[in-house]
């Protein structure tokens, strides 16, 4: 393996923060699928587009063993309803690919699934397998290097298809260090002026504007991004999903990481607060994105754009707020007598809740 290969040194606080994210929603994901007495899905299929080689020099475990160690807590719901469980790895590079191959074959697997590895380039992965994913439910990981990979035709297709959560990888420091070469404006439509004038902690917000940008106006889809700073660089996770109980669920590990923004793992709105010592006054101890968010809301209920239980939760959670924050709001415009609402707020499943009329008064 080439001796400056990132699986011949300790992954990085950074890395580590994004195996954190990815195992945590992976373990939140897994359990939809398999564990409902009932078989609501079949052909369930786990994809990691860009494994690597599974494990640090300290044997900390990459994305494809992690895949493999949550299985394995699910394998007595898998065997005994004898779902159809595929597990699809890529690695590009051969020494990688090799090391890949065996540190699958040294785990200890008891879940019965099928576990595919390939050595191809992505692109050619995708074309593969994409028409394999329509009638299943389908985890996909896109851990790329940099920003190239995920194109704008990869994303349509991928947030085109049913019951198919995605997480992708990005460097959006690139957009600093690139964006006035040709070949960038042949990814992203962003002018260098548009770079130069974003504020390098809000880059991968700017990245998320862009691909909420592709989603057809009139489709319910929900898209969240996590960043993250590794030493003087920035990086992103994008996660997407058409589903609400998917939504509320990476939300839910987002906020346990971040829990004054729920959206990166340093200071993303450099506002120094703290939660160990809030400031004396609890305004100032109140993220600026809360406030803002609070605002807007209630804006939009008391003028009637929101006009539900659960538009207004649909809102929040495209907003990358929880259920509970929108519930914070609705109690006080409740509770002032600004609305009224006759059934009882709701934190989690979305998805279970019936829609009521939100009355302006
Ligand atoms: C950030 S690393 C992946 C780390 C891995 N997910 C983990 O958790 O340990 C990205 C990997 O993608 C591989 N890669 C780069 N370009 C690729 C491509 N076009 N197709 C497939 N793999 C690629 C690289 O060799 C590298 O191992």
């Amino acid at each position: 393996m080439a001796s400056r290969s990132i699986f011949n040194k300790p992954f990085d606080e950074g890395t580590l923060s994004k195996l954190e994210i990815f195992e945590n929603y992976f373990r939140e994901w897994l359990p939809v699928f398999v564990s409902p007495q009932k078989v609501y899905w079949e052909n369930i299929q786990i994809f990691d587009f860009f494994s690597g080689a599974g494990r640090d020099c300290n044997n900390v475990q990459g994305s494809p063993l992690i895949i493999l160690k949550v299985i394995n807590e699910y394998a007595s719901f898998i065997n005994s309803k004898k779902l159809k469980v595929r597990i699809v790895l890529n690695e590009l590079n051969v020494d990688y690919h090799a090391a890949l191959l065996k540190n699958i074959q040294e785990f200890e697997l008891v879940a019965n699934v099928n576990v595919e590895i390939f050595n191809l380039p992505f692109a050619l992965v995708f074309e593969n397998e994409f028409s394999k994913m329509a009638n299943s439910a389908n985890f996909l990981f896109l851990d790329q290097n940099g920003i190239k990979e995920i194109t704008s035709d990869v994303f349509k297709r991928i947030t085109s298809l049913k019951t198919t959560d995605f997480l992708f990888f990005i460097s959006s420091s690139f957009f600093k260090r690139f964006s006035d070469t040709p070949e960038f404006s042949s990814y992203f439509p962003f002018t260098r002026d548009e770079i130069v004038n974003t504020d390098f902690y809000h880059i991968h917000r700017k990245v998320l504007g862009y691909y909420k940008s592709l989603i057809p106006v009139d489709k319910a889809y929900y898209l969240a991004p996590f960043s993250i700073k590794k030493i003087k660089n920035i990086y992103g996770l994008i996660f997407g999903t058409n589903h609400t109980f998917g939504i509320e669920k990476f939300l839910n590990v987002a906020w346990k990481l971040d829990k004054l923004r729920g959206e990166a793992n340093y200071d993303i709105d450099n506002e120094k607060i703290s939660t160990n010592a809030p400031f004396l006054f609890e305004e100032l101890s109140k993220p600026t994105k809360r406030q803002l968010f609070e605002d807007n809301f209630e804006k939009l209920i008391i003028n009637g754009t929101l006009k539900s239980n659960t538009e207004a939760y649909s809102f929040a959670l495209n907003e990358g707020f929880q259920l509970k924050d929108a519930n914070q709001v609705l109690r006080k415009l409740i509770k002032s007598k600004k609305i009224s609402l006759n059934s009882s707020l709701i934190n989690e499943k979305l998805h279970k809740c019936l829609s009521e009329n939100i009355v302006v008064l």
